[in-house]
């Protein structure tokens, strides 16, 4: 079968992970491999909103060691966006505007890199670029520190993410423990409405340094519960460690920084989280009265490169190189997937996933790996989390700091 010739262009979307780059750095090594099948590759600045603007890089205008260093530089490096697109049959606006600029540089191979969201971008491009009977290639690479992809068995920057709060934990639980008074410690942790990040923390009590109590969106969370939890723990340690999903809701759907005030919303209309530690611990300390930190990992659970997953930054590379191979190979409207064996050793195979299948579903932590009480996770979980969190990434240093990619950026023209 002849190959689809032409051009490609690789979009970064939603928040950033320590190995979004990863991927990116494994689509533009693969797709400048492939001459005579691709001819230019474009990295849209900000994902859907670079190709609507008509701003692009000349990728293949970068020096091989700067896009080599890529694998180790986490945030999103041509800039990221959280736009969404209408739906087709309420405006066609901008799906008419991309056709043309994909027109306008013949692209034919599309790799959009990101969660929920955007995989349901993609979806509808993907199918946009069908009805209008223009021939383009539309692969989703996953990517999101929630995990909450459906059909994968993990996203990359999930683990890395996951080693970061574990390790954190930890060392956390370390230092609230010095004292010979009491403390209770707050640790607010993202992944919005699904529980897989936070879970993680359950990684650092595996090892003796952990959380003594975990609440996850999975499970309706009741204040006077965590209470009675929390006076619990205190009473036999005189030291309390929580962590707490910033997407735990009550019964009644209110996240916690909502019982106190109003939260914004962004453009797909999700709440703008966080805060819930800071809550959580005023509570805590005016109905206990001992000392209480809350602590919000924030961003720094993002983009925490030097904590990365060796595991984590293999497999997004090669998340991001296998979208390259399956397209040229004339695959599209897919996202690539992972899977492991049933049984035995973990391993990571591929698997594709039809983009209409992943579009704004979210996966959650299973039921059965969270304790009767709603306040732990088993063994499954740790069985599941462990073999993702393997191998330390190495990141290049200068001076004693990181070495992060410096790319030139040279605007793509016509
Ligand atoms: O979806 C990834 C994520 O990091 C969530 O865990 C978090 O709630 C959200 O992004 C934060 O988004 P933003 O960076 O837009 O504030």
């Amino acid at each position: 079968m002849s190959k689809l010739i032409g051009n490609a262009i690789f979009g970064q979307s939603g928040g950033p992970t320590s190995v979004i780059n990863a991927s990116a750095a494994g689509v533009f090594t693969e797709a400048l491999r492939q001459t005579g099948v691709i001819e230019k590759v474009y990295g849209a600045a900000n994902g859907i909103v670079g190709i609507l603007n008509e701003k692009f890089y000349d990728m293949g205008q970068e020096d091989p060691a700067e896009l080599e260093l890529l694998k180790t530089t986490p945030s999103s490096a041509l800039g990221s966006c959280r736009y969404k697109l209408a739906d087709l049959k309420d405006d066609d606006t901008d799906y008419k505007r991309m056709l043309e600029v994909f027109k306008k540089y013949n692209i034919r191979y599309f790799f959009y890199n990101g969660g929920n969201d955007s995989m349901d971008t993609c979806n509808k491009i993907s199918k946009f670029m069908q009805q209008s009977g223009y021939e383009c290639n539309v692969i989703g690479v996953p990517k999101t520190i929630d995990n909450d992809l459906f059909g994968t068995d993990h996203c990359p920057g999930f683990a890395s993410a996951a080693k970061y709060i574990a390790t954190t934990t930890m060392e956390v639980y370390l230092d609230a423990r010095v004292y010979d008074t009491g403390m209770i410690t707050v640790i607010e942790i993202m992944g919005r409405h699904a529980g897989w990040l936070t879970a993680s923390a359950a990684l650092a009590a595996h090892k003796g340094h952990g959380p003594d109590l975990i609440y996850l969106p999975e499970v309706d969370f009741d204040l006077d519960k965590m209470l009675a939890d929390v006076k619990k723990v205190y009473a036999k340690e005189n030291k309390v460690i929580i962590a707490v999903s910033e997407g735990v809701q009550t019964k009644e759907g209110k996240f916690i920084p909502e019982l106190v005030g109003e939260v914004s919303v962004d453009a797909f209309g999700h709440k703008q989280l966080g805060g819930t530690a800071t809550v959580l611990a005023n509570y805590l300390k005016k109905e206990i009265g001992c000392k209480v930190r809350g602590i919000e990992l924030s961003l720094m659970q993002r983009c925490a490169a030097h904590l990365a997953s060796k595991t984590d930054v293999e497999e997004s590379f090669l998340a991001g190189q296998t979208a390259v191979r399956c397209a040229v190979d004339g695959m599209t409207d897919y996202m690539v997937g992972f899977q492991r064996p049933e049984s035995g050793e973990y391993k990571c195979e591929i698997k594709l996933i039809p983009l209409d299948d992943v579009a704004n579903t979210e996966s959650k932590v299973p039921l059965e790996w969270i304790n009767e009480e709603g306040n732990f996770v088993n063994e499954k979980f740790i069985n599941y989390a462990l073999p993702l969190i393997q191998g330390e990434s190495k990141i290049a240093i200068e001076d004693g700091l990181p070495r992060f990619a410096k790319l030139k950026k040279v605007l793509a023209t016509k």
